[in-house]
Order: structure tokens, then C-alpha cells, then sequence
């Protein structure tokens, strides 16, 4: 079975074919990214019209990159991300996939665009060793998750405040950096003293939840009171008190739950110090690390494709009448 996957919920506008062996035949994103750099992040308005001008184009490259023929493609269903994101940008992917499925007479499924990160490690390593703890970490949601197999999931935590993303990005604007901040921030990061200022560990509490909108304003804070501290020693300060916290909530739910390996997913997960922490981490409980390559921790339409095929599978196709839903928690997935 070989599906058409669409991604459109922020920023790209991504397609991608992929089959039940999960193999990927072809993966294809555009982003709108440098629209958005001058405003600090991303304004929906203008991710909608990029979505427009561009899911066309782009799903018929996905189709030819396949092999396949673009207007009758051999294609068995369309998965379409319905939800969470910025409405303007998943009413375009999801009107779009409802358009390829009549004309061409097959089902479509809506998925949840975390669950679609849930399965990017397994695109890239398909004899995954389960239970699994997956850390998300994204500019919209950061999540611990216990995975017992492919679509069976039990969100352990999550931010109460601010995502991990976003901190970085909110954290770069202060340094007046680009957007998006995190990669910058990681670069600066590189030759930077992580102990110039004392930063706060949040949320040490007995849970598995995060905060980090207390650390960003304790960056803005320690910057003012020590306008002399370099750049990259703010960056590399930062980024060890947040990873820190991340660390410390893995590190516990390792030690609560038997799992046989530790994944990364999200645009975080792109970290070279998180990438660093969590190997470490890993390697003292005898666990793999899953860490996926920098395309496939982004987001991407091959992800969606392949939660889309578990969720036809064991959910069948969506309803026609399917609407996007902005909100759309993990927790929510049946
Ligand atoms: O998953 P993603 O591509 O989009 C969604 O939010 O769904 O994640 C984007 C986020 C941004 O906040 C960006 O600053 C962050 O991932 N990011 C990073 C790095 N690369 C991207 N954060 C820290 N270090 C990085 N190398
Ligand atoms: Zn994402």
C-alpha cells in the first residue's frame, strides 16, 4: 500500500510518498520560512497563501520524485495533517488531500501531526526496539511520551507555559538574533562558557512537565544586570540550564519506565547539545538513542504519511467531512 502524505500546519508546505514497508519514495518541502524572518516568527496570514501558491507544485513533484504519474497516480489513500496548527495552513492541506481522494476515487485520513513526529524514527530505523521514551520538542509543543509500539502512546508530561522552541526563539529575539533562533543560538552555543550566568533549572518537581518561560525571563534578566557577558556565553548558558531541564525529566521517566531505547523528535531535536545529552543519557541506562537525522526531526510530509498508513490501518478513512482541528492534543488520539 503506498500513500500520498500532505503537511501543511505551519510554516512548509511538505508532500511525500510513502509505503506500508515504510520506505520513503519521495519527500518534497518548501518552506516559507524567510517570509516570516523580518515579523520574529511566523504570521499565519502569510503561511496560508504560501500553502496555496505552493501544495499544488509541490505534491506533483512528491508524485513524479515517486515515479509516479501526476494526475492518475497508483496511489492507495491520502494521510493530510487536520490538526494541531494554524488553521488557515491545515484547511489548505486538508482541502487539498479531500480533492486528490475524489478525483482520484481513493480514501483519505486525517493525522495528528504529533503523532506523525512519533514515527519519524521509524522512517529512518525500522526495527525500533519498544517501549520507547520519546522526547518532543518542538516550536509549538514539548512532550515526554511513553511508546509501547507504533501508535500506542501515553503522554507522561508536557509544558505548562512556553515550548521548548519557542524559548529559544523568544530567547534569540531578546539577543536580537534571526527566527528562527534555535539553530543561531546552537551555533553561538559552540564556543560559549555554559557557567557565565547562573540560570534557574525549572520545574524540578516530581512530574514529568516542563516550564521554560521562567528561563527565558531569567535570561532577560541576568543580560541586564550583566550587559558585558558574551553572546555566545548567554547562548551556551541558556541552552545548558535548558537542556538541563529536559535531561533531568528523561532522566526520571528512564528510571520510572522499563523502556529498551530513547528518541528525539521535533525541531529541538536538531540540538547538538540535546543530541549530546541524550546519547549520554542513553549509553548510563543501557538504552538505544534514536536520533533522527535533521530532515526527518522537522517537519516533514513523510512522518504524516506514515502515522497516516498505522491510522487507516486500524482507524480507516476519515470522513469527508472532516475538519481541521487547531487544538488537536496527543492525548485526543484514539
Ligand atoms: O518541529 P519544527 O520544525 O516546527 C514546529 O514547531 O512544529 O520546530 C521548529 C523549532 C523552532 O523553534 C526552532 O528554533 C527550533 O525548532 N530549532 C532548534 C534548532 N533547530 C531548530 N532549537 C534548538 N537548536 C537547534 N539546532
Ligand atoms: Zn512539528
Amino acid at each position: 500500500m503506498k500513500v500520498l502524505g500532505i503537511e501543511t500546519s505551519c510554516d512548509e508546505t511538505a508532500a511525500a510518498v510513502v509505503d506500508d514497508a515504510l520506505h520513503v519514495h519521495s519527500t518534497v518541502i518548501e518552506s516559507s520560512i524567510d517570509q516570516h524572518r523580518d515579523f520574529g516568527g511566523v504570521v499565519p496570514e502569510l503561511a496560508g497563501r504560501a500553502h496555496v501558491a505552493t501544495i499544488g507544485p509541490v505534491v506533483r513533484e512528491a508524485l513524479e520524485g515517486a515515479g509516479l504519474d501526476p494526475t492518475h497516480p497508483a496511489i492507495d489513500a491520502v494521510a493530510v495533517t487536520s490538526g494541531p496548527g494554524l488553521i488557515g495552513s491545515l484547511l489548505v492541506g486538508l482541502s487539498a488531500a479531500k480533492t486528490y481522494a475524489l478525483a482520484w476515487g481513493i480514501p483519505f485520513v486525517g493525522v495528528n501531526h504529533l503523532e506523525g513526529h512519533l514515527f519519524a524514527p521509524l522512517l529512518e530505523q525500522r526495527d525500533l526496539e519498544w517501549p520507547l521514551l520519546t522526547l518532543l520538542v518542538s516550536g509549538g509543543h514539548s512532550l515526554i511520551v511513553l511508546q509501547e509500539g507504533p501508535g500506542h502512546h501515553q503522554v507522561l508530561g508536557e509544558t505548562i507555559d512556553d515550548a521548548a522552541g519557542e524559548a529559544y526563539d523568544k530567547v534569540a529575539r531578546w539577543l536580537g538574533l534571526g527566527y528562527p533562533g534555535g539553530p543561531e543560538i546552537d551555533r553561538l552555543a559552540q564556543g560559549g562558557n555554559p557557567d557565565a550566568l547562573a540560570l534557574p533549572v525549572s520545574m524540578i518537581g516530581d512530574d514529568f512537565d516542563f516550564s521554560f518561560s521562567g528561563l527565558k525571563t531569567a535570561v532577560v534578566r541576568a543580560t541586564q544586570k550583566y550587559p558585558d557577558v558574551a553572546i555566545g556565553d548567554v547562548a551556551a548558558s541558556f541552552q545548558a540550564a535548558l537542556g538541563e531541564q529536559l535531561l533531568r525529566k528523561l532522566r526520571r521517566a528512564l528510571e520510572r519506565y522499563d523502556v529498551r531505547g530513547v528518541a528525539l523528535a521535533g525541531g529541538v531535536a536538531a540540538n547538538s547539545h540535546l543530541r549530546i545529552l541524550v546519547r549520554a543519557l542513553a549509553d548510563e541506562f543501557g538504552v538505544v538513542a534514536h536520533l533522527p537525522s535533521l530532515a526527518m526531526c522537522t517537519d516533514n510530509a513523510a512522518m504524516i504519511g506514515a502515522a497516516g498508513l498505522y491510522r487507516f490501518a486500524h482507524d480507516g478513512a476519515s470522513a469527508l467531512s472532516l475538519s481541521a482541528r487547531p487544538n488537536w492534543q496527543l492525548v485526543d488520539v484514539a
